[in-house]
């Protein structure tokens, strides 16, 4: 009997805990008086966070929901009253929580919550503080609100390349330079630049309005611009007939990450749209899409468009955006895209732009190819907010990576140096270079990086970069770069000079600099 006792003392505690938390449960922030007196004001009401929990045992799965929309997938363990979770989001990264429960309340928090940060706005509480939630109901599955469900995607399935994108596409996005401030004015201006500066005969071709077009949907459901684009088929048309693309941008998810409407349950219906629009290229972005969507049916939420457009008939290139998750070359090509972005959001500074060039691609050159790339983001060259020789860094590496080469600024003033660099035709050459191969880093010493890539007919790009402060003496043999034959015939494409061949080269690199040579 005793015996019996102190058993069921021990495993009461934890069975409690987990019937106890079976369920729903929900934080209602306390409503936020500056909201309230002005909605439309830069200081929004909180926004309220559901937990919903299946307990097996002492472990426990479920999902956290934010603005109605699954955030992240939940899993954890029950000690008594005591639980250990991670939130999972969409791109694996986990966060991990700790809490209580008692009675109807359920207590969480950050196991590791960072250290207050005396400058933040209110002092450097708030989302890491402990969060009451509150018992709403014994549904232990979330279902998504009827507006926000969808059928079940067809499952994924590799598809055939759509036969573009042969080369590395090239154009111009509005994105970094513009953000919310496109409309139909500026594309035009910059379709006009594009053709009076030499880029669309340098290859130039694609103008890719970026996020902010979106309207409102009609009583069909077929999605219109807003008042930035009044005519988007005369826009598309009028970008034609300079002999440049049309490009557009949405998303899988409910909304754009400006939170404009985007292409959820209405896929082949926005797809029809944009190809009697005339559109030539669609960027296809992740944002609220794991609202609605578990992680593992990310690849056929991507792939549903590409059959939307493919369905169309009209070629358009596919790019997706979802900041590399899920191993995406793995998958990128399969799931009907031409590019893919590989990372988080590029930003006009060294330290963003070479992290993502030099850290962030390795090792990716596999996946790459004619017909399918790996996408590090749109340049910033011309933004103002690197120097002229970090810009031309960051065109010679675009250009090994054999990346997307998208100007990202205002192409109606550009500076002398933005254009030559931009207009490099000899660094457009390696990107383009019809073998399609992305280029790797063959060494690395400290700050000072070595790349090539392969080109048709046996001729090798070589870039000699210096990431350190100090200018520094760099050197190469061409047996480094796979070129083993003798009588080379070498050129600097920064200085379009041709250089001694011999077995290889030695320079000066100015820091953030580069030399770029083709050794052939
Ligand atoms: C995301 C993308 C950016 C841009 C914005 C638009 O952040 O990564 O490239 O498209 O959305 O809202």
């Amino acid at each position: 009997m005793r015996k019996l006792l102190v058993s069921l003392s021990l495993a009461m505690p934890m069975l409690l805990g987990a019937a106890e938390l079976a369920g729903t449960w929900k934080f209602q922030p306390p409503p936020n008086p500056q909201a309230q007196a002005n909605p439309k004001g830069p200081i929004r009401q909180p926004r309220e966070t559901i937990y919903c929990f299946k307990v097996e045992g002492n472990q426990f799965t479920g999902t956290a929901v934010r603005n109605g929309g699954i955030a992240d997938i939940v899993n954890g363990a029950i000690d008594g009253s005591h639980i250990t979770f991670e939130n999972v989001d969409g791109s694996g990264r986990k966060t991990p929580f700790k809490g209580e429960i008692n009675g109807e309340e359920l207590t969480i928090q950050l196991t590791n919550p960072p250290p207050p940060n005396p400058n933040a706005r209110g002092g450097g509480r708030g989302p890491q503080g402990p969060m009451v939630l509150r018992k709403f109901s014994g549904d232990t599955e979330y279902k998504l609100p009827a507006e926000l469900a969808h059928k079940p995607l067809p499952p994924f399935k590799p598809i055939a390349p759509n036969g573009l994108a042969k080369t590395p596409p090239m154009g111009w996005n509005s994105w970094n330079k513009f953000n919310r401030n496109v409309d139909d004015k500026g594309v035009r201006g910059m379709a006009d630049a594009m053709v009076a500066s030499g880029m669309r005969d340098a290859g130039y071709i694609y103008v890719n309005i970026d996020d902010t077009w979106e309207g409102q949907r009609d009583k069909d459901g077929v999605l219109q611009s807003n008042e930035k684009f009044p005519d988007m088929k005369a826009l598309a048309d009028y970008v034609h007939s300079k002999g440049l693309k049309l490009g557009i941008y949405s998303g899988p998810g409910p909304r754009t990450c400006a939170g404009y409407i985007a292409s959820y349950n209405h896929e082949e219906q926005d797809a029809r749209t944009w190809a009697a629009w005339g559109i030539d290229y669609l960027k296809y972005d992740w944002c609220s899409a794991s609202e609605v969507y578990h992680p593992d049916e990310l690849k056929a939420a991507y792939q549903k468009m590409a059959l939307a457009l493919r369905a169309t008939k009209r070629p358009m290139i596919y790019s997706l955006c979802q900041y590399g998750w899920q191993e995406v070359g793995e998958w990128g090509a399969a799931a009907g895209g031409n590019l893919w972005r590989t990372t988080g959001d590029i930003r006009d500074s060294w330290e963003s732009m070479s992290n993502l060039g030099f850290d962030q691609q390795i090792g990716r050159e596999k996946f790459a190819g004619p017909g399918h790339w790996n996408d590090p983001d749109m340049l910033e060259i011309g933004n103002g907010h690197m120097t002229d020789t970090e810009y031309r860094t960051h065109m010679s590496l675009w250009s090994i990576l054999a990346a997307p080469l998208l100007a990202g600024n205002d192409l109606r003033s550009m500076t002398d140096a933005t254009k030559e660099i931009l207009l490099n035709k000899e660094v457009i050459a390696v990107d383009q270079d019809k073998a399609g191969v992305q280029g790797v880093r063959v060494r690395k010493d400290a700050e000072l990086e070595v790349w090539k890539k392969p080109l048709e007919h046996g001729g090798v790009a070589v870039g000699l970069f210096n990431r350190g402060k100090d200018t520094a003496q760099i050197g190469v043999k061409w047996s480094e770069v796979g070129v083993t034959r003798k009588n080379v015939k070498v050129r600097d494409l920064w200085a379009h000079k041709d250089l001694e061949g011999g077995d290889g080269f030695s320079g000066q690199v100015p820091s953030h600099g580069v030399v770029m040579l083709l050794v052939k």
